[in-house]
């Protein structure tokens, strides 16, 4: 019969025409619009292409968007040094610093001066702490689109089995805090896992996030499960492609997001939300 596809790209203009009216409302109140201030380092052509992508939503939602490209030897310091300075700007209400960063900048350094107020990523050890207790302020923006991707299928979660595939802080981390606060039992694979399609195989829920290209066969697929594939490869051919082998995880799983159009949008969507959540709270 062929899975549901997860329309990825419906469900966050949803839920960015949602953030879009509450700026409305605010500017309505005489309250400032929203701003996100987006760093980046270096020119990065994958890194280029999503802050450009960030800047062009923020605008779409009427929020302010403030852009600080910086060349790729940039030091540490003057990194650090910008992020005292946004972190005192009233007109900021999010830092995103776009990841990743050159070699010889630590990035831990860098997340950790981010105001954990400002912390609109999520990355912040003090915002990654409060989510792994079960109280969120910012959750990282791709596990929560996750997240809201599965609870749009309408299927009950508590109980499920999840497997995440790749252990990032950005993704596979912070995941297993969003499926256990909704009752669910996940594991995580990575490069040491014995068998990596073993654990597949049990799963009623998959999520990729390993960054190889087709990686997840349809083979390993349990009938019936959903999967969530957040990678986006880019082929010498110029196609995009996930970690799932798509035509073939498509014949076998109950649910199944594309690439592009499931989980890209929504990693957006999220960081619109988060940064709308910033100005509020003020
Ligand atoms: N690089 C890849 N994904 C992300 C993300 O969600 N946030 C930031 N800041 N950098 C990234």
């Amino acid at each position: 019969m062929g899975a549901q596809i997860i329309d990825g790209k419906a469900i966050a203009d949803g839920l960015r025409e949602t953030v879009r009216a509450r700026v409305e409302e605010r500017v309505h109140r005489r309250q400032p619009r929203p701003g996100l201030a987006v760093v980046l380092i270096g020119d990065a052509p994958a890194s280029l292409v999503y802050v450009r992508n960030k800047k062009l939503a923020c605008e779409w939602v009427g929020m302010n968007s403030f852009e600080f490209s910086r060349p790729a030897v940039t030091s540490e310091a003057k990194l650090l040094d910008l992020i005292g300075q946004l972190n005192a700007d009233e007109r900021v209400n999010g830092i995103l610093i776009q990841l990743p960063l050159p070699g010889h900048i630590d990035t831990n350094k860098v997340i950790e001066a981010i105001s954990p107020d400002k912390d609109v990523d999520g990355f912040h050890p003090y915002n990654i702490g409060r989510l792994n207790i079960g109280r969120p302020v910012y959750r990282p923006c791709t596990p929560q689109g996750i997240m809201s991707l599965l609870e749009f299928t309408g299927i009950k979660l508590a109980g499920m089995d999840a497997v995440i595939v790749g252990r990032s802080n950005i993704v596979g981390r912070p995941l297993i805090a969003e499926l256990l606060d909704k009752d669910c039992t996940p594991t995580i694979c990575h490069s040491y896992t014995r068998d990596i399609g073993d654990q597949v195989r049990g799963a009623d829920i998959v999520i990729a996030a390993v960054g190889r290209p087709g990686f997840i066969q349809g083979t390993w697929i349990k009938p019936g499960a959903i999967v969530i594939d957040v990678g986006i490869n880019h082929l010498p051919n110029g196609r995009l492609s996930g970690d799932v082998d798509f035509e073939s995880a498509r014949q076998v799983a109950g649910y199944i997001t594309p690439v592009p159009g499931g989980v890209g949008p929504m990693t957006i969507a999220c960081l619109l939300q988060n940064t709308l959540i910033a100005a509020e709270s003020r």
